[in-house]
């Protein structure tokens, strides 16, 4: 366990980087930098413009074997060709890619176990304004994909054996991370139930992408602290998050 004499755990997240050839080596040399400033890279989600094995190629290109452990979710993108089978295997194969989905994955440092605990996430809306699962078929199924999904990452992060936990989703948890996104469309964005499956465990930092308009800092009722990382919001290749 990390105490005060050790030096902080520093977690690199981005989201949103739509690759595709037209992207390639945008983000690489920033990248080359990366194991000195951080002790894992999270990836969340929409990696690629639609979700083909061919753009795929070009996450694992550049962002695989960067020095550190990268851990990815997927996003709405990824997911568009159905092919998210090879999307995840190519991540894998050719980028050395974790790829969570309703699980996690423990990144050992010489001073801490960080936990992360990740999954694409789905809509709903926030407190006061959210689906609800009432009425026809295809509304239910919208919300019981969202509860779903939400039960899968507390359960991942309840069951983590780590010192620190983190979080990784595409949606957001939280309503503050989107301000500046029409308010509109805040229930296509996230859901109020990751952020209380967050809060059901001791989580060090939430973060997400997806919302290319929305702002960088919030934080979930519990308390836990949450970033979104999309590449629109933070303009960076990756930012750095230090804890403990
Ligand atoms: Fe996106
Ligand atoms: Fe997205």
């Amino acid at each position: 366990m990390n105490d005060r004499n050790d030096p902080p755990v520093r977690i690199a997240a981005v989201g949103d980087v739509h690759m595709d050839q037209d992207v390639l080596g945008r983000f690489r040399p920033a990248l080359e930098q990366l194991a000195e400033q951080a002790d894992v890279l999270l990836l969340a989600g929409d990696l690629t413009r639609h979700g083909t094995e061919a753009e795929a190629r070009c996450v694992a290109q550049e962002f695989g074997h960067v020095g550190v452990p990268v851990v990815a979710v997927l996003g709405n993108h990824d997911y568009h060709c159905d092919q998210v089978d090879k999307v995840v295997n190519v991540l894998a194969d050719e980028g050395g890619i974790t790829v969570l989905e309703g699980d996690s994955t423990v990144v050992e440092t010489p001073t801490c176990r960080i936990g992360v605990a990740g999954a694409k996430g789905f809509g709903g809306g926030f407190a006061g304004r959210c689906a609800s699962e009432f009425g026809e078929p295809e509304m239910k199924a919208f919300v019981r994909t969202t509860s779903a999904v939400a039960d899968r990452l507390g359960a991942a992060l309840r069951e983590l054996d780590c010192d620190l936990r983190v979080a990784l989703t595409h949606y957001a948890p939280v309503p503050d991370t989107l301000a500046g996104e029409p308010p509109e469309i805040y229930p296509f964005l996230g859901s109020y139930l990751l952020g209380q499956a967050i809060d059901s465990a001791p989580t060090a930092l939430a973060v997400h992408g997806h919302a290319h308009a929305g702002s960088e800092r919030g934080a979930t009722p519990g308390g836990v602290r949450v970033r979104n990382v999309a590449h629109p919001v933070i303009k960076q290749a990756y930012s750095v998050f230090r804890l403990g």
